[in-house]
């Protein structure tokens, strides 16, 4: 059974506010429409197109990279039936259609996977849910078990109104006969749109037998229409997450306090405090721990690692056993080998640290190569920019920086050198040697403090 996957995604939505088209707007980090291509599209069809029309060219500028899509242009937005319609002409009689929506991101792939098995026994197939509050939406019409039709809110009767299965608007059925079907809808009805909707009315005049599948819960089902239903539904997919995370033996302190907007490996008893949000690719080795407010973007950090409270890891590799922060700033191209220390106020950029060495307050180091067992004082300074070009520092093994040093690059300081607290090096630093530039402390004997003159 081929299918192929019509994803509707040329509404405006216009309850954003935003510049941006609705399908573009994210959740969990990734865009509503990357959510339905990967999770929905992708593992039951061979083939995807989507319809779109509000901020088209956006939308497919945003997918360039992604191979194989059919996209189809909807220039005026008539209907989920003429939508369909724009993508019909392209696919194969033999196949099996699937219609999803662009904002409709957390459908369970096992519904899907039903749908297109109905289809494929030639049947319409229609998933539906049962719905707290059905205003607004499409009510399934049943006689008996059967369903005989849907009917949008805006055209239904009293006695409608009170169903409460309605209509997620996601179906699939066998091509030719859709084909047939929405070659015939037509637009008398209260919004003037062509609906995909009464599809279902005559698939059940022709006798063709129609299938609900309900889905499990609204949350999966739910569209996004305004930025309410988006914090919900992000709501609803980090506790999702967190809730897969804790089964596989991670430690989160509060899962409700937790946003993971990318991936996440780690190892066993890793615990994360409060408050973390982890972006990219987060990698833990383990017995990691990361304390509360820290935010983690494509970062691997190896086993036995610490990161206190309040720091922020982007584009970072630490080796075992290192210790960061509480309040460290770790940027691009840091790579700390095993027991490393970052204390706190520290900045890091395009920089490897070496084994067991300290940088533990109020330093920025950028563009530099430590060696191991550094100790690095307090308000040390990489001075790596000079106005125009970055310069390297180089500080070998088992050297000693002594406080409110400025390193100016391009400088190296050798092995096991010492340079005096205060320093401005702006030449090599020998190896083993105390170097400073400090002027000497002096002493006035004869000063007197000021005193205040008689009027
Ligand atoms: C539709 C269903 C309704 C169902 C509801 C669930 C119809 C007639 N009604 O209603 O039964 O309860 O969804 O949310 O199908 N779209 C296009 N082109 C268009 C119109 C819509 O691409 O011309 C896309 C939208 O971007 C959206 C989806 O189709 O992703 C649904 O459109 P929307 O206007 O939200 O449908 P409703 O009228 O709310
Ligand atoms: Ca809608």
């Amino acid at each position: 059974m081929a299918v192929e996957s019509v994803i509707l995604a040329a509404g405006q939505g216009t309850r954003m506010k935003s510049a941006r088209p609705k399908v573009l707007q994210s959740l969990g980090g990734r865009s509503l429409l990357a959510h339905v291509l990967d999770n929905q599209a992708r593992p039951v069809s061979q083939q995807i197109h989507v319809v779109v029309g509000h901020g088209g060219d956006q939308v497919r500028a945003a997918f360039a990279q992604e191979p194989a899509l059919h996209w189809v242009d909807q220039a005026e937005q008539l209907g989920t039936g003429h939508a369909l319609a724009q993508a019909l002409p392209a696919i194969d009689d033999e196949a099996v259609v699937l219609v999803l929506y662009g904002d409709v991101p957390l459908v369970n792939p096992a519904d899907l996977q039903a749908l297109c098995e109905c289809a494929a026994d030639g049947q319409l197939a229609v998933l539906t849910v049962l719905a707290a509050d059905p205003s607004g939406y499409g009510r399934i019409l049943r006689r008996d078990e059967a369903v005989v039709g849907i009917v949008e809110h805006k055209d239904a009767s009293a006695a409608q109104l009170a169903i409460d299965e309605i209509n997620t608007g996601l179906l699939a059925a066998p091509a030719a006969r859709l084909k047939h079907w929405v070659a015939q809808l037509g637009n008398d009805n209260s919004q003037g749109e062509y609906y995909l909707t009464d599809c279902v009315a005559l698939a059940a005049a022709q006798g063709v037998p129609i299938r609900a599948i309900r889905a499990a819960a609204e949350l999966e089902v739910a569209g996004v229409n305004d930025r309410r239903q988006l914090a919900a539904l992000e709501r609803a997919l980090q506790s999702r997450q967190a809730a897969g995370l804790m089964r596989d033996g991670l430690q989160l302190l509060d899962p409700a306090r937790f946003d993971l907007r990318g991936e996440l490996t780690f190892g066993r008893d890793c615990c994360i405090d409060v408050n973390a949000v982890l972006e990219g690719r987060v990698e833990l080795g383990d017995e990691v721990s990361i304390g509360a407010h820290c935010l983690l973007r494509n970062v691997r950090i190896a086993n036995g690692c610490r990161i206190e409270a309040h720091s922020v890891l982007d584009g970072a590799e630490l080796g075992p056993g290192c210790q960061v922060g509480p309040f460290a700033r770790l940027r691009p191209g840091t790579r700390l080998a095993g027991g490393a220390k970052v204390g706190n106020f520290v900045e890091i950029k395009n920089t490897q640290v070496g084994q067991g060495s300290k940088i533990s307050h109020l330093s920025y180091v950028g563009d530099a190569q430590i060696g191991v067992d550094v100790n690095i004082g307090a308000g040390t300074i990489t001075c790596n920019y000079d106005g125009v070009n970055k310069h390297l520092t180089r500080i070998d093994d088992g050297a000693f920086i002594g406080s409110n040093t400025a390193l100016v690059a391009p400088v190296t300081v050798g092995a096991n050198a010492t340079i005096g607290a205060g320093s401005v090096i702006t030449k090599p630093a020998p190896p083993g040697k105390l170097s400073l530039t400090r002027a000497r402390q002096s002493c006035v004997d004869a000063w007197r403090r000021p005193s205040k003159k008689e009027s």
